[in-house]
């Protein structure tokens, strides 16, 4: 991380300019395409209390609202889904400690290129490459294998065993969602548990200080996620910054509060022969505020062969993707840059 490539240090010297690395072509700028705050258009919220201890009415209602918000939004948020909030404001508080360090100390931890993992710019791969307007922390977190030790910062001093305990909650609740997931798609609930093997999981905290011409620039740039689904708490306070393409408009995602939002990623998509699908999205910035987002990422075990499942697969829905391995997925994610959904050309089957 250079002193120029970090957007907080930028902003300390010289708070109005921006450098052309982060300036977008004008078709990426975040301008006309998105629809207004104001616009109802919003991404459908998921009750977890009804599907886990609510009567059969209800229970049957909210499942049909998961398989809808998985299928036409890849996109919800969970509300009563369990986790305390004591712990989800813990994580928001160690994160934005992290943020504030001095940059000599946040560099201790530096992303080398080609991996997500410390504190830096990732899926970054040449000098010409738009830059987010964005500092990330990101750290491996299951199994311990995974995980890089040098890279899991001692300050703040409780960082990690926030992360930890913040970590497995979201563990569970990937967990349980995944099993109505499949209970919505008429799978055996065990199907992606068993499947999966230890199931991977990442976090990654994402910091946008505020920006002084937030139409020129993104907080991160368009993509959908490697992961089977995602878990992004919103930081309290934090401007509205997440944008998801439906229907080819940006559509805002208002922040609920307490609520976590939930995103199918392409793994999911290709399991279920793209029944549910992994949707593009961004981030963009604000003049006046920053924005925090913790994001955790679940996906099978490395080792895993994967493909469209069977159940999913027949003449009216012709197999869209072949079987890979799913460690050598990862790679590929994580050695290109950010690009709308074109992660997914590696699964696709040529036709
Ligand atoms: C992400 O897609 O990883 C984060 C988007 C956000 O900050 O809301
Ligand atoms: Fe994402």
């Amino acid at each position: 991380v250079g002193h120029i490539d970090d957007v907080q240090e930028l902003r300390k010297d010289r708070p109005s300019t921006i450098p052309d690395r982060y300036v977008r072509d004008m078709v990426e700028r975040p301008t006309l395409d998105t629809v207004p705050l104001s616009s109802s258009l919003q991404i459908p919220i998921i009750d977890l209390s009804k599907l886990i201890k609510g009567n059969k009415d209800q229970s049957q209602s909210e499942l049909l609202k998961l398989y809808s918000s998985c299928k036409d939004w890849g996109f919800f948020q969970v509300i009563n889904h369990g986790i305390e909030t004591s712990l989800l404001e813990a994580i928001e508080k160690v994160a934005m400690d992290f943020f504030m360090l001095p940059l000599e100390e946040k560099e201790k931890y530096p992303m080398a290129p080609g991996t997500v993992q410390g504190y830096g710019h990732a899926f970054v791969f040449s000098e010409d490459q738009k830059l987010d307007w964005c500092n990330m922390l990101a750290l491996g977190v299951e199994p311990h294998y995974i995980r890089n030790p040098k890279l899991w910062p001692t300050k703040p001093a409780k960082l990690s065993e926030t992360i930890e305990m913040y970590s497995s909650n979201i563990r569970k609740l990937c967990q349980n969602l995944l099993r109505f997931i499949a209970v919505s798609l008429s799978l055996i609930q065990d199907t992606f548990d068993e499947m999966f093997g230890v199931a991977v999981q990442a976090v990654r905290m994402n910091y946008y200080p505020p920006c002084s011409r937030p139409d020129l620039v993104l907080g991160l740039s368009p993509h959908s996620d490697g992961s089977a689904i995602t878990v992004l708490q919103q930081g309290k306070g934090s401007s509205v910054g997440l944008q998801i393409l439906k229907d080819n408009i940006w559509v805002p995602v208002q922040p609920v509060p307490n609520a976590l939002v939930i995103n199918i990623g392409d793994t999911l998509e290709v399991l279920t022969n793209g029944k549910y699908k992994s949707v593009e999205h961004r981030a963009v910035t604000h003049k006046e505020n920053d924005r925090l987002s913790i994001v955790t990422f679940y996906a099978p075990s490395y080792e895993i062969e994967l493909g469209p499942l069977p159940e999913l697969v027949d003449e009216n829905n012709p197999c869209m993707y072949r079987r890979y391995n799913h460690g050598e997925y990862s790679h590929y994610y994580i050695t290109n840059k950010l690009q709308g959904k074109k992660t997914l050309d590696f699964a696709k089957i040529s036709t």
